[in-house]
């Protein structure tokens, strides 16, 4: 597979095979999120990996009962951490702390297809439920809960969209 077939075939999935993902995967996974751009490579990003089914339970509940989050071997919450960017860049700090953490979510899961694994992003969930699930240090901010998984489903590509509206042109 080549970079722009990862990057046009990967797809969230969210029904898993009943197989396992080893931690040495899970590693693979989390490095490849590490070598993600950050702001001054602050990295202002950290990751939480769950494997208990208890807690995998209580993470779907958080996420308003999106079964995938249980279902999945192992469920990555990435967070940012907003207090190391903003030691370096005040205020703006907030913001790419959030973005430190998605281009690391990103990564993560291009990087999961690459290997044959899948995922999905997942952004709906109450934040304070993750919190106290995960025991999370005040500092951190929970930005996305991604199950990891052997897919077990192909889901078709979404529909694109008229790029006219997104792209703007300013030359000449
Ligand atoms: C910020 C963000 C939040 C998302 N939240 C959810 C979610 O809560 N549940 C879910 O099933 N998918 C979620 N998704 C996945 C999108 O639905 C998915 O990426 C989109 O439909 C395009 O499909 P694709 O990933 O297969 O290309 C989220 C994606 C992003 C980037």
């Amino acid at each position: 597979m080549n970079f722009k077939e990862a990057l046009v075939g990967r797809r969230s999935v969210r029904r898993y095979a009943d197989r396992p993902v080893g931690r040495e995967m899970v590693s693979s996974l989390i490095e490849a999120a590490e070598a993600a751009p950050s702001a001054g490579n602050l990295r202002a990003r950290e990751y939480y990996v769950v494997a208990r089914p208890e807690l995998k339970a209580a993470l779907a509940a958080a996420a308003f009962g999106q079964e995938h989050v249980a279902s999945a071997p192992v469920v990555i919450v990435v967070c940012a951490d907003p207090a190391r960017s903003g030691r370096r860049y005040g205020d703006r700090g907030q913001l790419y702390s959030i973005q430190d953490a998605a281009s690391a979510t990103t990564c993560l899961l291009l990087a999961a297809f690459d290997m044959g694994l899948s995922g999905c992003w997942t952004g709906a969930f109450d934040e304070l439920m993750v919190r106290e699930i995960l025991s999370l240090p005040r500092r951190l901010v929970p930005t996305a809960i991604v199950p990891i998984g052997w897919p077990a489903e192909r889901p078709a590509p979404p529909p694109g969209r008229d790029m006219a509206e997104a792209v703007h042109w300013i030359e000449g």
